[in-house]
């Protein structure tokens, strides 16, 4: 039977609050997972990356421009690249005054820090590799960190986290170093390739413009990684009519930075 906590196994739609509740608390902060957590989503998606001196952050894009004042802080730093500061120096940007005064004093949050919080939260997390081709070595320091936060024991693995990427290799390396871990691919792989994928992986996430209820279908006719149902989350769907669409389909989960939107959408009851 089906397990309504298993990531695997559950069919319901997932609300999946996209880089936490990124419309309405700046993206990929601790704020952003506590709005999430108050608004009573389990789930939060999140980008890691990696600085100069090899700490794991969370932030989505590979430069500090966009999310922070780094533009203000170093200027002469240009691009602003995370790989080129330390985590020292990320620590001390504003991550939150770009979104809105009032969030004014957040931080990048190092992955360590977030997992903590998550974890304080009683969330759950689907743990975006991004840019791997960036950070050779990437997957090994983010399962690392996943272990020593305690997040790779069995109760975790099983109930409360998925890692993707968009990088097949990504997903690969994680699935073949730890291949207890449920994993997920970004992106609309022909169909004919799926069976390929679902040899490591447990999802495929394709963008809302690539989503058919074919697609869905054929995703749903294989077994994933973990020999359960391959499942389908889709992204970045913030509207209603985006979420209905998805939710006729079959997906199993929304990735949203709108999820009180999408659940409203969604519900059944
Ligand atoms: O989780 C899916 C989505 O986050 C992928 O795109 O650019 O928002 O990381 P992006
Ligand atoms: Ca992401």
């Amino acid at each position: 039977a089906a397990d309504p906590a298993d990531p695997v196994d559950r069919r319901d739609p997932l609300v999946i609050a996209h880089r936490g509740a990124s419309a309405y608390a700046p993206e990929n902060t601790l704020a952003a997972v506590d709005l999430a957590g108050r608004m009573g989503f389990a789930w939060v998606e999140n980008d890691v990356q990696r600085t100069k001196d090899g700490e794991l952050v969370v932030v989505h894009d590979a430069t500090l421009a966009r999310t922070t004042d780094a533009e203000q802080r170093f200027p002469g730093r240009e691009p602003w690249r995370v790989a080129d500061f330390t985590a020292a120096e990320i620590a001390t940007l504003d991550a939150g005054g770009w979104f809105g005064a009032e969030w004014a004093g957040a931080r990048v949050p190092t992955l360590k820090r977030y997992l903590n919080r998550v974890e304080r939260n009683g969330q759950k997390l689907l743990l975006e590799i991004k840019r791997p081709e960036l950070y050779p070595g990437i997957e090994r320091d983010t399962l690392r960190v996943l272990e020593e936060a305690g997040w790779l024991d069995r109760s975790h693995v099983r109930r409360r986290l998925v890692v993707q990427s968009f990088g097949a290799d990504s997903v690969k390396a994680v699935h073949r170093q730890r291949p207890d871990v449920v994993t997920g691919f970004l992106g609309t792989p022909p169909v004919a390739e799926l069976p390929s994928y679902a040899a490591f992986t447990d999802q495929i996430n394709p963008p809302h413009t690539t989503l058919t209820d074919d697609y869905v279908a054929a995703a749903h006719r294989l077994k994933g990684a973990h020999g359960k149902r391959l499942q389908v989350n889709t992204w970045t769907v913030n509207d209603t009519a985006g979420a209905v669409r998805a939710d006729g389909f079959g997906v199993d989960g929304i990735i949203t930075d709108r999820p009180d939107v999408v659940r409203d959408a969604v519900d059944r009851d």
